[in-house]
């Protein structure tokens, strides 16, 4: 039998070697790498029985037409996120930053669900009970019918779950989780892989609903989560910034319901609150009319959501000029601002661009394109846009305006909040006329002319 070795895995990303190195080949990291014993060897292959796994005709499968049942927590930003409500033995993973307010949010879905009739355990590996109840009573939720275990030998856990029987539990966190036949670290891959296994493992075996928390950080102290994507059925990131009371929480992959979806809430002196006019909220520090700023009316998962582009465009005092994106991707702005200089004549070198997208949201759909083009020229040119106006489309390297999907959402959703004016793609199906004023242009160079006159 060959000897079993040992294997290098990277902390960062798990990616596994031979040989250990300072730098991960895989994602980059440096000192990331750290020497892993290997699992004990199981039977091979060949001594397990043929029984398990045997193939079945698609036809013969019952029952599977239907619609999983699905239980709603009644908090209505989170059972959209899930796609409408939670599956029954499915499990899910809930990223963020630390300190973001995941266990707050957990809690808060623990007991809802507790409400709506399933019987919940919450596993905290991270605090005391004590401090768990002392959030619950801040959180107004001192009498919900949770069970609570501080634990984190995952052996014990599997038993205490086992005797309980529980509908749904949840594992704050998975990185404190640790199983006793592995020799790493708690919080290390191998650690993280092992415990989320077992977990989901046990999910789909006892029908139970599984919630991982798991934390994202930078330094490769603690191992991301992303090792344990792929086993979940289900993974959310719980976003935001540190400086803003907003928190979104976003569906990444889910397996029973659409990705893309997010749900908003807004970290309260009591808990997080639902939001559930997030445009409103994005655009409420907005005021008068500025030079920089532009609406953007984007879809969000099924939802249209207006957000505000933010651009400060100013000469810079170095040899080379600051590109600073917070909320939108770096690489789009450097596209916008060539197809800029090359299709409309309009330069920005010797220029600092700094781009933001108000209320800590991130925007990931290229439907903006406009918004931040419109956002800079604004900011370059010392103009503001024309007031109550909503904008929207992508644009090509050629410096045409291509239309995008939904326009009938986002001008609704722009005339439910008071819009009047949009400047959307030429093409565009069903542009209604009602009530919102829709100018449709075919490239940048003639929004550059009709709005600047340039
Ligand atoms: P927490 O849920 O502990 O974050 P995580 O589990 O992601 O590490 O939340 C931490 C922050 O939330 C902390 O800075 C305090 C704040 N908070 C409130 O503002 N209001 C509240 O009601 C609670 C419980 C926490
Ligand atoms: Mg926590």
């Amino acid at each position: 039998m060959a000897k079993p070795t040992t294997s290098f895995v990277c902390q960062s990303c798990g990616n596994s070697t031979t040989k250990w190195s300072g730098r991960c080949d895989a994602c980059g990291e440096w000192n990331s790498i750290v020497e892993e014993a290997p699992l004990s060897a199981g039977p091979s292959a060949k001594s397990l029985g043929a029984t398990k796994g045997r193939a079945l005709a698609l036809s013969a499968l019952s029952g599977t037409e239907a619609p999983p049942p699905r239980t709603t927590s009644h908090l209505a930003e989170l059972d959209r996120v899930l796609g409408g409500g939670l599956v029954p033995a499915s499990a899910l993973l809930v990223g963020g930053d630390p300190g973001i307010g995941k266990s707050t949010l957990l809690l808060q879905a623990a007991a809802a669900f507790a409400q709506s009739g399933l019987k919940v355990v919450y596993i905290s590996g991270e605090e005391a009970s004590a401090q768990v109840r002392m959030r619950a009573a801040r959180l107004g939720l001192r009498d919900a019918p949770v069970k609570l275990a501080t634990e984190t030998n995952l052996r014990d856990i599997l038993t205490t779950l086992e005797a309980e029987k529980p509908d749904l539990a949840v594992i704050d966190s998975i990185q404190t989780m640790w199983v006793d036949n592995v020799t790493s670290a708690p919080g290390s891959v191998a650690q993280v892989r092992a415990a989320a296994h077992e977990l989901t493992s046990f999910a789909k075996r006892r029908g139970t609903s599984v919630i991982l928390v798991g934390h994202v950080t930078k330094d490769g102290q603690i191992a991301g989560p992303r090792v344990v994507e792929h086993m979940v059925d289900t993974v959310l990131y719980f976003e935001g910034e540190r400086g803003h009371q907003f928190r979104i929480l976003r569906a990444v992959k889910n397996r029973f319901g659409p990705a893309d979806e997010i749900g908003v809430f807004e970290m309260t002196g009591t808990g997080l609150a639902e939001v559930a006019n997030p445009s409103a909220l994005f655009l409420s520090e907005r005021g008068d009319p500025t030079p920089g700023s532009a609406v953007f009316a984007g879809i969000e998962g099924t939802r249209p959501v207006l957000v505000e582009f933010q651009a400060l465009v100013a000469p810079t005092p170095h040899s080379q000029p600051r590109r600073s994106v917070v909320g939108w991707d770096g690489g789009r702005l450097a596209m916008i601002l060539a197809v800029l200089e090359a299709r409309c004549g309009i330069p920005f070198a010797g220029l600092d661009v700094y781009l933001n997208v108000a209320g800590g949201m991130k925007v990931s759909e290229p439907a903006a394109d406009l918004a931040v083009a419109a956002a800079l020229l604004s900011a370059r040119e010392d103009v503001a846009l024309p007031p109550e106006t909503v904008v929207f489309g992508e644009i090509s390297l050629s410096g045409a305006l291509r239309p995008v999907g939904q326009t009938e959402n986002r001008l609704k959703e722009a005339q439910k909040l008071g819009f009047t004016a949009a400047i959307v793609p030429k093409g565009g199906k069903s542009v209604p006329t009602g009530g919102i004023k829709a100018t449709e242009i075919d490239a940048l160079a003639s929004f550059v002319g009709d709005v600047f006159g340039a």
